[in-house]
């Protein structure tokens, strides 16, 4: 049995944990739920030596211990998996897996090929097949997330922390996890779980424990608890509505902000479609739908064999996304990392940094008071949990970073935004803020796209809905015609 104990943790200006005690049984699976920033990266971190306690001890079998990183904490049987993976993304699976402490052979060579088989059957008993040669960068993340619990189960690994694994998973892939996990479990590994899906904590673990604001709240078993107790724990208040009610159809303009006549490239049919004006335009699809392809050819980051786009019934020529963004249409990519959060920059600098031509006084000069203003409307409107927004992006937690590029592309007022699965990783009262603006800036007459693979989410805020499969356009609901398994039909290749 895995033991912490009176375990704080304070970073400057924030007490990240306070007094937490908790415990892990071998074959169970222990969620860990809060809201951003409430401090269950922080926790599991110190866990797995990534940081030390300032108080409190780690106690396995009864004994203490004192992992000071990773690599120690690994040797104890603990294993982590990042909520930010940490995969070299030009090495291949086995590469990654054995890095080092690569085998060798007896003349004190790299022996690729006894990496690469054990690899193969490490991953074959988690009933998992991948292209074990390729860069893992040209891996789905589902795949590299089975590379990283590979890793993770071909040491010695009693307990295994999950941190968000599901966040950029599709629902196929989280089944297959849960499949991977299930097994782990049966072997006696032990895990903690952190998830914003609370679906899927009700189907995957034993037992629940809500931090917040640092502080432990509640443990229990996961059946002692229903969702809505649940979200009241976390946020210390009841939410009541997750998504604000939606405009009558007729109350939405036909004329079309952006109209997309033909657009065709290497997978996909010829592809169009409309974005009107003050309309949530909602975009679903299943595994392989290539939706995100689609944007990405729109806005001019992949090639298209074929483009004719329209905005404001001008044709236009987007040729890459910074003209896109010039011309007033704004993209939020999905992967959180290559959407360009400046790290080494301050929460304020990240989110006005799109916007400097708004914020120019007199003279041309940046207005820091102007600046200031929007960066604090912001923080407080998404509830970014910090202190102060000069600090460093990288002290937020996951998803306060999440947030604050969100505020990013909401102050850049383009005239069409996209969002590509905006909400991955925010928390359930986040998530209601975040629609409600959205729903406002339509009301303020743009045009707002939203890739999302969440149905309820899109069910919720959409006006219209688009269903992809395989590269082409197979539904368009509006309406009353909005719901859940309408969606699945079309998605899943009804007709
Ligand atoms: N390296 C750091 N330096 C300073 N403060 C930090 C650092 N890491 C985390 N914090 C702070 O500690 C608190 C807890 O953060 P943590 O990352 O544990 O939250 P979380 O529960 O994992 O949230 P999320 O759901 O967004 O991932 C936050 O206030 C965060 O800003
Ligand atoms: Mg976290």
């Amino acid at each position: 049995m895995l033991e912490m104990k009176h375990i704080t943790k304070r970073f400057p200006g924030v007490v990240a944990l306070s007094d937490i005690s908790l415990s892990l049984n071998s074959g169970e699976v222990h969620a860990l739920v809060g809201e951003n920033g409430a401090g269950k990266s922080t926790l599991m971190k110190v866990l797995n030596g990534v940081y030390q306690a300032d108080e409190g001890q780690i106690f396995i079998d009864g004994k203490t211990v004192h992992p000071r990183n990773t690599r120690e904490a690994q040797h104890l049987g603990i294993s982590i998996i990042f909520q930010e993976f940490s995969l070299v993304p030009y090495l291949n699976a086995y590469e990654n897996i054995f890095l080092g402490r690569e085998l060798l052979t007896r003349l004190g060579m790299v022996n690729y090929s006894a990496m690469r088989e054990k690899a193969g059957s490490a991953l074959e008993a988690m009933n998992v097949s991948l292209p074990l040669d390729k860069p893992v960068a040209e891996l789905t993340v589902a795949e590299q997330q089975f590379v990283e619990i590979a890793k993770a189960t071909l040491f010695k690994c009693s307990y295994l922390v999950l941190d968000e694994p599901s966040a950029t998973l599709t629902p196929l892939e989280v089944e297959k996890l849960f499949e991977v996990i299930r097994r782990l479990q049966s072997q006696g590994v032990g895990c903690f779980y952190i998830s914003h899906h609370l679906e899927e904590i009700y189907e995957i673990a034993d037992t629940v424990s809500v931090l917040r604001d640092g502080q432990h709240v509640f443990t229990g078993p996961i059946s002692s608890c229903s969702q809505d107790e649940l979200i009241t724990k976390m946020v210390g208040r009841e939410v009541t509505q997750a998504f604000p009610p939606k405009r009558a159809p007729e109350a939405i303009s036909r004329e079309a902000v952006l109209e997309v006549k033909a657009l065709k490239f290497e997978k996909s049919e010829m592809l169009s479609f409309q974005v009107r004006k003050g309309e949530i335009l909602g975009v679903a699809g299943l595994v392989g739908a290539r939706r995100t392809e689609s944007f990405l050819a729109l806005i001019g980051r992949d090639h298209a064999t074929h483009k004719e786009v329209l905005l404001n019934g001008k044709p236009c020529r987007i040729s890459s996304p910074a003209a896109a963004l010039e011309q007033g249409i704004g993209y939020l990519p999905e992967d959180r990392k290559k959407s360009g959060l400046f790290l080494q920059f301050s929460i304020r600098s990240n989110i006005v940094i799109s916007n400097f031509d708004k914020l120019k006084g007199m003279f041309g000069f940046v207005s820091n008071k102007k600046e200031s203003d929007l960066s604090a409307y912001y923080v407080d409107r998404m509830r970014i949990r910090t202190t102060t927004d000069r600090k460093m992006i990288s002290e937020l937690s996951g998803g306060n970073q999440q947030k604050a590029i969100i505020a990013r592309w909401l102050a850049t007022r383009c005239q069409v935004l996209i969002f590509d699965e905006p909400t991955r990783g925010i928390d359930v009262g986040a998530k209601a803020e975040i629609y409600l603006m959205l729903q406002e800036l339509a009301d303020e007459g743009l045009g707002i796209v939203v890739i999302s693979s969440d149905l309820p989410e899109v069910v919720g805020i959409a006006d219209r809905i688009l269903v992809m499969r395989y590269g082409s356009i197979r539904a368009e609901l509006s309406g009353k015609d909005i719901d859940s398994e309408k969606i699945m039909y079309y998605a899943a290749g009804g007709e």
